[in-house]
């Protein structure tokens, strides 16, 4: 018996699409089945005005393939130079939907981010007048600090008193990977969401790790111990508004991946729906992944959720290619480790 399951057109709210030939290469992967995406500003030079931009969402529009619609939601790489004049009108035009903080260090391309909150405070007093959100990566950076436990510090030592001093701050938690995280995001209240990836709710720690090292599920926030897997699977298939997906997709090449020293980063954008759909069978929540993956996010950015629809179908086993090919090189399409039967129409 085919199982059919039709939801409106999920969104994104997390991606790294870069730019040049690894853009043309992944764009299409995302828009395949994504309508919207808050597009990452990691880039070198990061995106850092909102000149910056909008030049970088005109070439996302023209990497967009002939046929294909997809609507980029951009955001703007906070640095301690950062102008709360510049974020607020490009804020106000409608351009950029959300500011990025990176601790300096966290993670790729964050050299340029904040080490001192203290000399953002005026943007983000800025942000929290006008409503525009904070997007956080969630880890602090203190060599003496576990990098298991970089999440669950920073929630207490840099988040906690953030949003005591400007309660009015619209924040996103991104890529919550373990229970410390869901817990403070529960108890957040109204101005507080989060975001989950699809790999984190699939792969625990022991996947990277046992049997030899697997480079190409190695990403930051690094996968945790199986019980914050499990705490992620009850939040994303809770259904409550303030959990919605944020893939974190994030392609490097193949070469800089299994490498001495590896790049970060799961690329999920090719089979991301496919696979929510089977988590979300497993946990018993079909019904739930509409709110996941496409009504929560939209909710909390203000925004309409989509018209169109995306339907699902459960038959054979799916497949998708184990490498997309681009001009900058092969680039690893995440490899679940299971067989998955679900697969997007269209
Ligand atoms: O795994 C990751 N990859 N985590 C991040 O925070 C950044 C991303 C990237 O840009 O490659
Ligand atoms: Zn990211």
């Amino acid at each position: 018996m085919t199982q059919t399951l039709t939801l409106r057109r999920p969104d994104d709210w997390h991606l790294h699409l870069r730019d040049g030939a690894m853009l043309q290469g992944v764009l299409p992967e995302t828009a395949r089945h994504f309508a919207r995406a808050i597009i990452m500003p990691n880039l070198v030079p990061p995106v850092v005005t909102g000149a910056q931009a909008a030049a970088y969402r005109d070439r996302i529009l023209a990497a967009l393939p002939e046929g294909m619609a997809f609507e980029p939601l951009m955001t703007l790489y906070l640095t301690e130079g950062t102008d709360p004049a510049d974020v607020a009108a490009a804020h106000a035009s409608g351009l950029v939907k959300a500011v990025k903080l990176y601790p300096a260090g966290a993670t790729t391309n964050s050299h340029g981010g904040v080490r001192d909150l203290a000399k953002v405070t005026p943007v983000l007093e800025k942000m929290a007048e006008i409503g525009l959100p904070l997007c956080l990566h969630g880890e602090v950076t203190t060599p003496e600090v576990d990098i298991f436990d970089r999440e669950a510090v920073f929630i207490d030592t840099v988040l906690d008193p953030l949003r005591r001093r400007i309660p009015e701050l619209r924040v996103v938690m991104e890529h919550i990977t373990t229970e410390e995280g869901v817990a403070y995001a529960r108890a957040g209240g109204d101005r507080l969401g989060a975001t989950i990836t699809t790999h984190h709710l699939i792969i625990n720690r022991n996947h990277i790790l046992v049997g030899g090292i697997k480079p190409h599920y190695y990403c930051l926030p690094v996968a945790k111990r199986e019980k914050h897997r499990l705490a992620l699977r009850q939040a994303a298939t809770s259904g409550e508004g303030r959990f919605f997906l944020g893939t974190d997709s994030a392609p490097h090449v193949d070469a800089l991946k299994e490498h001495a020293c590896g790049c970060a980063g799961c690329f999920t954008a090719t089979n991301t729906m496919q696979l929510l759909a089977h988590v979300f069978e497993e946990e018993g929540a079909l019904d739930r992944l509409e709110a996941f993956a496409s009504l929560n996010g939209p909710r909390f950015y203000g925004l309409p959720a989509n018209e169109s629809t995306i339907t699902l179908t459960k038959g054979a086993p799916a497949q998708w290619p184990a490498k997309i090919f681009t001009e900058a090189g092969p680039v690893t399409v995440f490899d679940p480790g299971f067989p998955v039967h679900w697969h997007v129409e269209g």
